[in-house]
């Protein structure tokens, strides 16, 4: 969080020091990958899109103008905050670049350690760059829009059927520990079933190919972009099955539905760092979540501590399987 927080005030730098004027009145800036800037009356101005349902609710909650996902056309001005996925971060470009009217400024930033320098060069390579600034570990640079909109390539890939994007979980190959859980999918999951942290959808794709007997299955997942591919990468496999798909932030939103068993391979990264307690909250959620003698399937790295408090909040915890560096649990209410 601090290394976006780091790159969101050096991309404001260029405002601040009066070497591109605040947009004046009547004009909008799309802003991509938003993250809430402080100082000037940035509200009344920008157009934000921001995926990720934590900062997007933040967005939200100071009262910025914010979607998951935005047409970009005719704008004023753009702002694009780089992220740690190089091929989503010139995609993020080309797209603020071609929603730019001619004339208008395009301003990037990004911390040094997520790739803005090799960025820079990218954008270099097709337009001269005005002026950049170095501070706090970031920089920032603006470019000025020409009259030819650049190509946009698809940035997906495809993994074993199923489509992903730089950005998503695991968007290159299947992760073991998604598919050793995936070992453990048969017909006695049934009934109403959830996946928390769905992904781009593998494990639901998976548990519906194993399990005829399911009658709902609802997907619950905090980035936009991974959630709506899920909801397509399973669209041929649902059949009858009702489905619910949920974009919301299960450490903090409400869950109200209770469920017969729910699936996870819960996150334990919180950017580059190592956050148990995620993991933990999403245990503590799907008891909550789960009803009278509802099971939980899930899998997590084996170094990581999650028994004590399965066998707290469970009143039975059994140990499926571990290997390759995976356990799988399943624990009963
Ligand atoms: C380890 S991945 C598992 C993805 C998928 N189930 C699979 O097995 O391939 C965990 C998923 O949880 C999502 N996630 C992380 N924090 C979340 C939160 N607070 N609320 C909802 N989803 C979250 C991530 O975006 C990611 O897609």
């Amino acid at each position: 969080m601090a290394q976006k927080r780091d790159a969101r005030h050096t991309l404001m730098l260029p405002f601040e020091q009066e070497l591109l004027p605040f947009p004046g009145d009547g004009e909008r800036y799309c802003y991509i990958n938003a993250m809430a800037p402080e100082g000037r009356d940035w509200q009344s101005v920008l157009d934000c899109e921001q995926g990720d349902r934590r900062s997007f609710l933040q967005l939200e909650a100071a009262g910025f103008s914010v979607e998951p996902s935005r047409e970009l056309e005719n704008y004023d001005g753009a702002l694009v905050l780089a992220g740690k996925h190089k091929r989503l971060n010139e995609a993020n470009v080309i797209r603020a670049w071609n929603g730019l009217k001619p004339g208008k400024i395009l301003v990037v930033a990004g911390d040094k350690n997520v790739g803005i320098a090799p960025l820079r060069k990218f954008v270099q390579a097709k337009v001269e760059v005005e002026e950049s600034l170095s501070k706090n570990h970031g920089l920032v640079f603006w470019v000025v829009k020409q009259a030819t909109d650049w190509e946009l390539s698809p940035v997906g890939a495809a993994v074993e059927g199923y489509k992903t994007a730089p950005g998503m979980f695991s968007p290159e190959k299947i992760d073991m520990g998604s598919s050793l859980l995936a070992e453990h999918f048969d017909e006695r999951i049934r009934g109403s079933v959830a996946d928390f942290g769905a992904g781009w959808g593998y494990l639901c794709g998976e548990l519906l190919s194993c399990s005829k007997k399911l009658s709902h299955l609802d997907l619950y997942e905090a980035d936009w972009a991974s959630l709506e591919a899920a909801k397509e990468n399973i669209s041929d496999k649902v059949g009858d099955v009702h489905m619910g798909a949920y974009w919301i932030d299960i450490t903090a939103e409400p869950i109200t539905r209770k469920y017969n068993w729910i699936i996870m391979n819960p996150p334990f990264h919180a950017g580059r760092k190592a956050d148990i307690p995620l993991g933990e909250s999403f245990i503590a959620k799907a008891r909550q979540s789960l009803q009278p003698k509802g099971k939980l399937l899930m899998v997590a790295n084996i170094q990581l501590p999650y028994e004590a408090l399965l066998k707290q909040k469970f009143s039975r915890c059994e140990l499926l399987s571990s290997k390759g560096g995976f356990k799988v649990f399943e624990a009963m209410v």
